[in-house]
């Protein structure tokens, strides 16, 4: 299994599969690289699809404190670095979209595409902020649980817990095996990222936005916010999916990224 080990002594899990064009895709919280196995298995056909474990997350060494959108989006570097890889295609789920974000203010000469599925360019208001750090003392007190149990509902839609109650046990048990200590972690450095909206007309690639229909957390017209403000973008808003649409309609989410990245690569 393939990890990096990075100069602090972290060790950062990640897949690697497939061959041409890298294509990095960055989880959301308070997950792993596992939301990403419908893509892995679609893209790899045709592109290097690369997809890590954030520090704090999966297989990834979980320190105790150390967080921010700018470490997660330097861990990416270290991994291209690692790869022998000067330019990728670069996307994110949701928080995996706050990384990419910092990765484009930091390093943009990294990043030939980018990918925003179910995220926002908007930072927390107060109100979102005083709810993280509510989060962080239930993640303290009660474990990981509870917040498995609260999101759930919001990553898929009511009738696809109905009808594939298997594929939310799925995603229940990848939010579950995430330690405390990385859910504690992405809570602060999503409490404290910086507000993204001014980034947009400034990103000079080819970007790509994904969001479902019915996503709560992120829902459409943040979508279509961003696509008005981002030069060279296309988005895609795909039907009866919830804030994880690459779990729940991977199809139309696969389809959208093999047509758009043969035309970036
Ligand atoms: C995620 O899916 O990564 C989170 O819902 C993002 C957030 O809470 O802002």
């Amino acid at each position: 299994m393939p990890y990096l080990d990075l100069l602090d002594g972290l060790s950062i899990f990640y897949h690697d599969e497939g061959a041409g064009e890298p294509i990095v895709l960055i989880h959301g919280f308070p997950l792993s690289s596992e939301m990403y196995q419908p893509q892995r298995a679609a893209l790899s056909s045709r592109f290097r699809v690369i997809t890590p474990d954030l520090r704090g997350a999966g297989r990834s060494d979980a320190p105790a404190d150390g967080y921010s959108m700018d470490v997660y989006a330097d861990d990416i570097v270290a991994l291209l670095d690692h790869l022998g890889i000067g330019q990728a295609i670069v996307g994110g789920m949701s928080m995996g979209g706050y990384v990419v974000f910092a990765l484009l203010r930091r390093h943009p000469e990294r990043v030939k595409g980018v990918i925003l599925i179910d995220t926002r360019a908007e930072a927390d208001n107060e109100e979102g902020r005083a709810n993280r750090f509510k989060m962080i003392d239930q993640a303290r007190n009660e474990g990981v649980m509870q917040i498995a149990d609260a999101l759930l509902p919001k990553l898929l839609t009511e009738r696809t817990r109905r009808e594939r109650p298997e594929l939310a046990d799925w995603l229940r048990e990848i939010m579950l095996g995430t330690p405390v200590d990385g859910i504690i972690g992405a809570l602060q450095a999503m409490a404290a990222r910086p507000d993204a909206t001014d980034l947009l007309p400034r990103i000079a690639v080819p970007t790509l936005i994904i969001v479902g229909s019915d996503d709560p957390i992120t829902p459409p017209d943040m979508a279509t916010r961003m696509h008005s403000m981002i030069r060279d973008s296309h988005l895609v808003i795909v039907p009866d999916a919830a804030h994880a649409a690459n779990v729940e309609r991977p199809e139309r989410v696969n389809a959208a990224i093999m047509e758009w990245a043969a035309r970036v690569a």
